[in-house]
């Protein structure tokens, strides 16, 4: 049978007003590009979704990851969307367009990829996470806690299928090198690494050979770009999205939900300068504007059909989340009244991606020895 890859690109071409959200002028330039695209038969499906200034192509096809094809659809996708932000005058426009050219491959040059490829099952239930205000290594605690972690994840504990673990690829995004580690042999290892987000970022998640699925399979995938690597200088937050296989030998979908009922603390909010809680929300509601966030997660979930979306369905929207929004609000209070401080403001290493050097930079004579 066919491989299906479901790839999932998304970029900040335009933001609607400021950084709060994507015009729907946007979204139909991106829909009916793509709808062309899919007549031509080089694509089976796709859906356009926002989340705040984030415009996310969700496309489906057999070209494999990393398909120069398919990423020139997306790159065409968001020019057109950018020129449509720029009659528009909207905020940013072309932000997360970091090159005038495309060169083959989309990775590098702004917006974020997560694919998968695999062969679809009797029954693919599949959710497309997608956030903004934060960066790649907010779905390292969610990732683990779905993948390792027993208090969450049920059918680790009760279901043969996913009793024997799983193995994470992880990214040292700074250093651009990768290890795999088996979960739950080396879980502290593991923890050791992903806890400290901002350099080890959790890319993909497959199943341990011997079990039910197939090993080279990954069952999850997290966009990992870092655009001020990229960039070379703040252009706005690396917003990820990350998509996630379930049921059948995988967690289940409410196992793969719930760790988003805590709001755990990420970075990228105001000036993607600030921590604050990870809010997950509906499609709604997923428009940023207190100081610009919390920084917000919308969950879409689909059931694929031969490649066909079957969905979306808000999975966030659901009153059961209802709490973990108002403890999100209660820790926005908390975290708003430290202003400039830490550790609602990033730390100094991680400013200096930021426009903060600049206003250090004026200071620098003014320092003398101490005594
Ligand atoms: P599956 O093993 O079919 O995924 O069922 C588990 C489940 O959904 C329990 O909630
Ligand atoms: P985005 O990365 O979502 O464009 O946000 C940038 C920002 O600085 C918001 O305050
Ligand atoms: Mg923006
Ligand atoms: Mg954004």
């Amino acid at each position: 049978m066919t491989k299906i890859t479901f790839s999932l690109i998304k970029a900040d071409v335009g933001g609607f007003p400021g950084h709060s959200s994507v015009h729907p002028d946007l979204i139909r330039t991106a829909e009916s590009h793509l709808e062309q695209v899919r007549k031509s038969g080089a694509l089976i499906d796709f859906r356009v979704m926002s989340c705040g200034d984030d415009l996310e192509l969700l496309m489906t096809h057999i070209n494999g990851c990393d398909n120069g094809e398919i990423h020139a659809i997306a790159w065409e996708c968001f020019e057109q969307a950018t020129e449509t932000a720029k009659k528009l005058k909207l905020y940013g426009a072309g932000q997360d367009l970091l090159s005038d050219a495309f060169s083959g491959n989309i990775r590098g040059m702004g917006p974020g990829v997560a694919e998968m490829e695999f062969n679809e099952r009797v029954s693919e239930p599949i959710v497309a996470f997608m956030m903004d205000k934060t960066e790649p290594g907010a779905f390292n605690l969610p990732i683990f806690r779905m993948f390792a972690d027993p208090f969450n994840t049920a059918g680790l504990v009760i279901d043969p299928a996913c009793h024997q673990g799983f193995v994470f690829e992880i990214w040292d995004i700074m250093a651009h090198k990768k290890v795999f580690m088996k979960c739950p042999e080396e879980m502290y290892d593991v923890l050791a690494l992903i806890g400290a987000k901002s350099k080890y970022v959790i890319k993909r998640v497959y199943p341990k050979s011997g079990g039910k699925l197939p090993e080279e399979e990954a069952v999850a995938v997290i966009s990992t770009e870092k655009l001020f690597q990229t960039a070379g200088t703040y252009v706005g937050k690396d917003d990820p999205a990350g998509l996630v296989r379930s049921q059948s030998g995988l967690p289940a979908l409410g196992e793969v939900l719930e760790p988003f009922a805590l709001s755990h603390l990420v970075s990228g909010w105001m000036r993607g300068s600030h921590n604050g809680p990870l809010m997950p929300c509906s499609f709604e509601t997923a428009h940023p504007t207190r100081f610009d966030g919390p920084p917000r997660v919308i969950a879409a979930g689909f059931q694929l059909a031969f490649g066909q979306l079957v969905g979306p369905v808000d999975l966030f929207k659901d009153i059961a989340f209802d709490l973990a929004r108002q403890r999100a609000l209660q820790i926005t209070e908390y975290m708003r009244a430290h202003g400039p401080f830490e550790p609602h403001r990033l730390p100094m290493e991680d400013m200096e991606y930021t426009t903060l050097p600049h206003v250090m930079k004026k200071l620098s004579d003014r320092f003398v020895p101490t005594e």
